[in-house]
């Protein structure tokens, strides 16, 4: 059976936030593969321009891309009326954008000792402005997407919500607190709306992705020759069973099943890991 319709996407109009990113882009792919219209949002145009076009050169014409901050509630009500016009009323939200800030991270993992330099070096050097913007990128960001795109949801009598969390949520990484806190916030707000709209044919749930290769982050995983392995990256794969990083098209399977009103029909309220089982391990 062809996939297209053994998922039941074909012409379903699916909106994903953040999409021109090293991950998303390839979870619109997915969606656009499986038939659906994808509106492409994020805060670049012209990186929505580019994806749309090589998109298009995939053979997918079918996509969107509108700018839209999701921090700003006008812009998605602006996105909503455009896609309302061109392609009908939202099946599915991706809330795709997301990230850390640098500020917002401390230097080192743990606080060795006392003195102005090593205190500022860590928790008491946190700056709280960047906190914010963390939580409200990860998040104020899919709250808002949420509240504007799962109002044609509740309208249609259908609909389908995917949040992105990440392996920070249930075990912090070291030095990232407001993105762990941010993450896990997204994990406790998926199930809580799953549960208030259970009733409305309305699915909610979130994909926790573990650690994948991307453009932004090779520099953090790989040395400059782009083979061997950083301490980071030594150090990441001694934890993920698979023994190797994610690739982005890793994530497509995972949306086309959870967006999938007939494959996931009585999914919701969870958290699925994609990891090579890190989640899984104890590290002994
Ligand atoms: N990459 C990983 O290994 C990893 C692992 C676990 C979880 N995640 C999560 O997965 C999600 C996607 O990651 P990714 O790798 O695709 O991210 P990415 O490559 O950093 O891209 C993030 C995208 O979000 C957009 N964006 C940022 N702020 C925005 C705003 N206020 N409004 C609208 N769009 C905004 C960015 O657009 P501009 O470039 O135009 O600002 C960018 O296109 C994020 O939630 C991330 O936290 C990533």
């Amino acid at each position: 059976m062809e996939m297209a319709n053994c998922e039941g996407l074909k012409d379903r109009v699916c909106v994903v936030t953040g999409a021109a990113g090293g991950l998303c882009s390839a979870m619109a792919e997915a969606l656009c593969e499986a038939g659906a219209k994808v509106a492409l949002l994020g805060r670049t145009e012209t990186k929505l321009l580019s994806l749309a076009r090589l998109l298009q050169q995939k053979g997918y014409s079918n996509t969107l891309p509108i700018q839209a901050d999701v921090l700003v509630r006008e812009d998605l009500e602006n996105a909503r009326e455009i896609i309302r016009e061109r392609f009908g009323l939202t099946y599915l939200l991706l809330n795709g954008a997301g990230g850390n800030h640098p500020r917002a991270v401390t230097q080192v993992e743990m606080l060795q000792g006392n003195t102005e330099k090593e205190l500022a070096e860590g928790f008491f050097g946190l700056d709280l402005e960047a906190f914010d913007a963390v939580f409200d990128l990860n998040f104020k960001g899919s709250l808002l997407s949420c509240l504007v795109f799962a109002e044609d949801m509740a309208r249609a009598g259908i609909g389908c919500i995917i949040n992105i969390s990440s392996m920070s949520a249930q075990l912090p990484m070291t030095r990232a607190p407001a993105y762990a806190a941010a993450k896990a916030s997204i994990d406790n707000f998926t199930r809580w709306l799953a549960v208030h709209f259970s009733k409305s044919n309305i699915r909610v749930n979130a994909i926790a992705p573990g650690f994948f290769s991307t453009a932004q982050n090779r520099f953090l995983l790989y040395e400059k020759d782009g083979k061997a392995l950083t301490a980071r990256g030594r150090r990441i794969l001694s934890q993920t069973p698979m023994g190797e990083f994610g690739r982005p098209e890793d994530l497509k399977g995972a949306v086309r099943y959870l967006a999938s009103p007939e494959l996931a029909r009585f999914v919701t309220g969870i958290v699925l890991p994609v990891d090579g089982g890190f989640s899984a391990f104890s590290g002994v």
